[in-house]
């Protein structure tokens, strides 16, 4: 019998068992003879109850401000290399370990009341995330929010222009989205990332595959901008919270900013920042076509996807099929 001193030791683990380098984490927790061995100083309080998935720029910071302003739900403090988002389960932050993705939780005064969550919005197209998240956090509930994916699409480029991205830059919307195979490879790239987040039936499934039906809550992204107070009553209920927090009289309609945002105390009003709720021209109509036919069967799926899990569909998706007929 042979053994070595813990680096070498793991360094020849690894040797015989590749496919386990790459780690997936559970819940300390979960499992008694790992919590027999769990430093005393460390609790399983510090995961969250629920994750705002995304995907990006369909109002997923406009909904982050609204749960903040609820009295028992806590998010996550932020990390300022990601712009808040802690994004741990798409990226490679998953291998700094639980430690490190708990440090980013605060300690819940009230344990069974108070609700952590965290809202990293490119979670929702990554293939990694819900694997990942289901072996961690398998009780947790999971919003997503859905637009039109054209008009997310476009909301993107124009998000990437204004961060100065230069290949948004050099191209217009429409050479972004209808490049082809012989393209140069950062539009390519830029493309890619502009319209995959859209293949919402895709990605859909893909959490589905993980987490239960149940577990899952579709915001129709067209009414948490129009109607907020009434989606924030559905994500009330559908998330279990107390007390029952009344957004009617705590959003008021900014017609300067033309979004709903925080009516504070003495009448003050906090609207999310110059970065959301851009103004830019709308939509050439030729790239409008593209993306309406780019979309079209995935689009399809997604209406038999909400059909099966017996949601409605939105009116975006209800005018798109009706292109179809
Ligand atoms: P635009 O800036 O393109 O209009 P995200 O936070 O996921 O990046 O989404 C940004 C989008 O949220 C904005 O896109 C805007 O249309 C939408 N939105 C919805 N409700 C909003 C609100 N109350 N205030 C600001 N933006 C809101």
């Amino acid at each position: 019998l042979q053994t070595l001193r813990p680096i070498q030791l793991a360094h020849k683990y690894f040797e015989l068992f590749p496919e386990q380098k790459d780690p997936l984490w559970q819940n300390p927790c979960d499992d008694r003879r790992h919590r027999d061995i769990w430093s005393r100083d460390k609790t399983c309080g510090h995961l969250p109850k629920f994750l705002v998935i995304g995907p990006q720029k369909t109002g997923t910071t406009a909904l982050y401000l609204f749960l903040l302003m609820h009295p028992s739900i806590i998010s996550n403090l932020p990390n300022p290399k990601t712009f808040e988002e802690v994004q741990f389960f798409n990226g490679n932050n998953y291998h700094k370990g639980i430690d490190w993705y708990m440090n980013f939780f605060p300690t819940p005064l009230n344990i069974t009341a108070d609700v952590l969550f965290e809202k990293s919005a490119s979670y929702f197209h990554s293939e990694d995330a819900p694997k990942r998240a289901a072996s961690l956090i398998p009780k947790a509930k999971i919003i997503t929010i859905l637009i039109d994916p054209s008009d997310r699409a476009y909301s993107w480029y124009q998000h990437q222009r204004s961060h100065e991205d230069s290949t948004a830059l050099k191209f217009n919307f429409y050479e972004v989205i209808a490049s082809n195979d012989g393209a140069p490879s950062e539009l390519k790239g830029l493309q890619k990332k502009c319209l995959i987040p859209g293949w919402y039936a895709v990605h859909i499934e893909r959490w589905l595959k993980y987490f239960p039906s149940s577990q899952l809550l579709i915001i129709d992204g067209q009414q948490l901008r129009s109607d907020p107070a009434a989606t924030m009553d559905g994500v009330q209920k559908f998330l279990s919270v107390a007390p029952h927090y009344n957004y009617s009289d705590a959003l008021t309609f900014d017609p300067q900013k033309g979004f709903w945002c925080q009516l504070l105390d003495g009448g003050k009003i906090k609207c999310l920042g110059k970065s959301k709720g851009r103004k830019y021209p709308p939509m050439d109509q030729e790239s409008r076509a593209f993306l309406s036919n780019y979309y079209r069967d995935h689009n399809v799926e997604l209406s038999k996807l909400l059909h099966r899990l017996g949601q409605p569909l939105p009116s975006w998706l209800r005018q798109e099929l009706q292109k179809l007929r």
